[in-house]
């Protein structure tokens, strides 16, 4: 289980940069924790909650056999201290906290309200202390930029720290479990919820999971800077049919393995101590019941041995599902897949007191009570309530410069047709900042934070008319239309600002409430009058940068068309005014590349770089009987991987440096900025599995590694291969390794290739050769 160990490597190499940095940045209150070195950081230990696994604690099987009945149910049941979702809250919370009915509270934060909770939970008979959980997805008050934009720095290390500094603001106001990161594979643009994940790639995906789960929980979840995470949402949640949210996923057992499960498999090396199951069913079971995800997978195989929570209401929604008569049945259903905490269906309460129920009951509240004992909480239910602590953690000027550069390192070049990025501002004396989402506050904090404030936040508009006046400069504004409805009224008064200016930055994109849970969308184009916002302004002559503040892969044909500079911001949190700026000044570099593919039209959806290559892949100019399209290429607008740097850098070819027979196979190649100034660029690793016993994806990153360089600067690449870095899921579902040729590509994005094959067996390479399509052999 095991895996990605090239990946480990080249985090340990970026670390010890990032550490740097980090250092430079980071209050030193924060101590070591935080940042560990980078070699406690790659570690493999098993975490804390682990280590305390319930049945051999002494300590709470005697906590167990003073419970009652209501009291152990009570463990098992979670309550929203405010709303999340459709059940209206009930009066009753703070007198079933003080009588034990209740466990664990979600929604609630702020140390002195979780004081005023923790101190009714003290008023109960065995005094267990609440646990405080809290949907921490792209931080807490300090509002880092939606973790699609993260996953698109491709820099796991800067998804590290923003966990970590997530966690110690959260932590320091009352929270000790996150419902983060959402780890589902997402392969469709119209569902909403990408915004939350790393994209369409199980090894990116996995990457960014390991390094978020260690971010949130820090070496020991006893600290008091420290989350519980929450691997959500098991499994399948982004394979919903039409990308409709929470409807049914279609997927085999393969595909699961193959695509949806490694980056769980990757949070559950990384010691997750919680998992949430999906809203959904597959193949004919809901998450929530299936024995085959819960059971079987979670705890037989993987050995989880954590809380597994279910997701809002979902027990109850068993019925609708119809796989059960009524709400006891449900919950029995639920009970029986190990789902310990019943989060908001408040059902395991009517479930039957028998023997077989007891026992399943009393594993479930063993788990929960270890997860508290991890937390430290019976040594000290007060220790996240720290009201002086909160007050000088949350928005920490410094964790603020770490969601700035965290928002500039997410960005992504898409088009830089006459390189006027970066900005040069001596041609510069009038700026026009035009665009519905240019002051669009809340469009730029993202969807998914629950305390994050407009008022906290610098706007697109914001950053650059403070940086540009601050500079000299002239800074007018316009929204033109409004951001999703179709009005082009004012579009005539952001003309007239820009043939008045000598540049124009145009901020388009979507709105926050349109991305995000349930907000899925059948079109994918910019929404409401925007487009012929842009094609206005761009006919105008000014010299424009395109900038797109979006949660999800548009369909961009049309904008890219209409824009020579064309750049990705996403939805980037409490200072993205500030972290636009800097990358269109090229302070930040940037380095961007796409987590996910961006398709020309919502008809080739889904698209995805690693598929398979069927029996008549396509041929360029034979459209008949092979894989096309009658009316689209097949191609993606922009493919997975890909992002502009505002330098020119040369990429050699890569070879082995290993010696035959042995492992790890490392691969190197050198990468040099070429250009003239300072640049980023990020080296990709993509093998193809030529011939194996299960049909294997055209290409898949096995490797990536996002550089800073100065003009002239060259450094070495290097990825290191283990042979289970070469298996793959068997036709029996259990992985395998099968000797044979594979071909190597390295280059700057999914379009990479193969500069040569190896020949690989058990012991390692055995053997080199030109590309297949060069017949000579070496
Ligand atoms: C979401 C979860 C979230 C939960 C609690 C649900 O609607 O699917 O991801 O953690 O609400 O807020």
């Amino acid at each position: 289980m095991i895996r990605h160990n090239s990946f480990r490597r080249t985090i340990r190499r970026s670390a010890l940069t990032s550490c740097l940095f980090a250092s430079l940045l980071l209050s030193p209150s924060l101590g070591q924790d935080v940042f560990p070195s980078p070699t406690v950081w790659a570690s493999q230990a098993p975490p804390a909650v682990q280590r305390s696994f319930p049945k051999e604690d002494p300590f709470l099987l005697e906590l167990l056999a003073k419970m009652t009945w209501k009291e152990k149910c009570g463990q098992l049941t979670q309550y929203a201290g405010e709303l999340t979702g459709p059940q209206p809250i009930k009066a009753e919370l703070f007198e079933r906290i003080s009588t034990g009915e209740i466990g664990s509270v979600l929604s609630v934060s702020g140390a002195a309200r979780c004081r005023k909770m923790q101190d009714e939970a003290m008023k109960s008979r065995l005094k267990i202390p609440l646990l405080f959980a809290f949907d921490v997805i792209h931080g807490y008050r300090t509002v880092f930029p939606i973790p699609i934009s993260e996953a698109a720095s491709f820099d796991p290390d800067l998804a590290y720290r923003a966990a970590r500094i997530s966690a110690t603001e959260a932590a320091s106001a009352g929270i000790n479990w996150t419902f983060a990161p959402m780890v589902d594979l997402a392969r469709d643009p119209r569902w909403g919820r990408v915004i939350e994940g790393a994209g369409e790639d199980p090894f990116l995906g996995s990457v960014f999971a390991r390094a978020r789960v260690k971010g949130f929980q820090g070496e020991s979840l006893e600290s008091w800077n420290t989350l519980a995470a929450c691997a959500k949402h098991l499994a399948g949640y982004g394979a919903a049919q039409g990308g409709r949210d929470y409807d049914t996923s279609e997927i085999s057992e393969m595909t699961l393995r193959e695509a949806y499960l490694p980056p769980f498999e990757a949070a559950m090396e990384a010691g997750v101590a919680t998992v949430m199951p999906s809203f959904q069913e597959t193949a004919g079971r809901p998450s929530h019941a299936s024995t085959f995800l819960l059971n079987q997978l979670l705890r037989q195989e993987w050995g989880f041995p954590g809380v597994v929570v279910s997701d809002y209401g979902a027990i109850e929604e068993l019925l609708n599902h119809r796989i059960a008569e009524g709400r006891q049945e449900a919950g029995a259903l639920a009970l029986a897949a190990t789902v310990d905490i019943d989060m908001m269906s408040d059902i395991y309460r009517t479930l039957p007191l028998d023997a077989e129920t007891e026992k399943a009951v009393d594993q479930a509240v063993l788990r929960v009570l270890a997860l508290k004992k991890s937390l430290g909480l019976f040594d000290d239910p007060y220790r996240y309530l720290d009201e002086a602590r909160e007050k000088s953690e949350v928005l920490n000027p410094k964790f603020r410069a770490a969601a700035r550069r965290a928002a500039a390192r997410g960005c992504v070049l898409l088009e830089n047709r006459d390189s006027l990025l970066p900005l040069d501002l001596t041609r510069v004396k009038r700026v026009a900042v035009i665009g519905p989402l240019a002051s669009d506050t809340r469009s730029a904090l993202g969807e998914w934070n629950l305390v994050g404030r407009v008022e906290d936040t610098i706007s697109p508009l914001e950053g650059l008319r403070d940086n540009f006046e601050a500079r000299g400069m002239e800074v007018v504004h316009a929204q033109g239309c409004p951001s999703w409805q179709t009005d082009s009224s004012k579009i005539q008064e952001a003309i007239d600002l820009a043939q008045s200016s000598d540049l124009v930055i145009l901020v388009l994109g979507e709105p926050y409430d349109v991305t995000g849970e349930s907000r899925n969308r059948t079109q994918l184009g910019l929404p409401g009058s925007q487009l012929e916002l842009l094609q206005r302004v761009a006919a105008t002559g000014t010299k424009t940068v395109t900038v797109l503040a979006n949660g999800r892969p548009l369909t961009l044909g049309e904008v890219s068309a209409a824009s020579p500079t064309l750049l990705l911001l996403w939805h980037a949190g409490v200072e993205s005014g500030n972290a636009l700026f800097d990358v269109i000044v090229g302070d930040t570099p940037i380095g961007g590349k796409l987590p996910m593919t961006f398709p020309r039209s919502v008809g080739q959806v889904p698209l995805y770089y690693n598929h398979k290559n069927s029996g008549r892949p396509p041929v360029e100019g034979q459209e008949k009987y092979r894989i096309a399209y009658h009316d689209s290429p097949l191609t993606p607008l922009y493919p997975f991987g890909y992002g502009l740097t505002t330098s020119t850098f040369e990429l050699s070819k890569p070879v082995v440096v290993s010696p035959p027979k042995t492992w790890p196979i490392v691969i190197e190649g050198r990468l040099t900025n070429s250009g003239e100034r300072e640049a980023d660029e990020v080296p990709q690793l993509y093998l193809t599995d030529e011939v194996r016993s299960v049909t294997p994806p055209v290409k898949e990153l096995k490797g990536f590694q996002r550089f800073t360089l100065a003009p002239g600067e060259s450094v070495n690449y290097r990825f290191e291969l283990s042979k289970e870095d070469l298996s793959f899921i068997g036709l029996d579902f259990e992985r395998v390794f099968e000797a044979g040729w594979f071909a190597v590509a390295v280059g700057t994005d999914s379009r990479a290739e193969p500069t040569f094959r190896m020949r690989v067996d058990s012991t390692g390479l055995v053997g080199l050769s030109r590309p297949s399509s060069d017949s000579s052999e070496g």
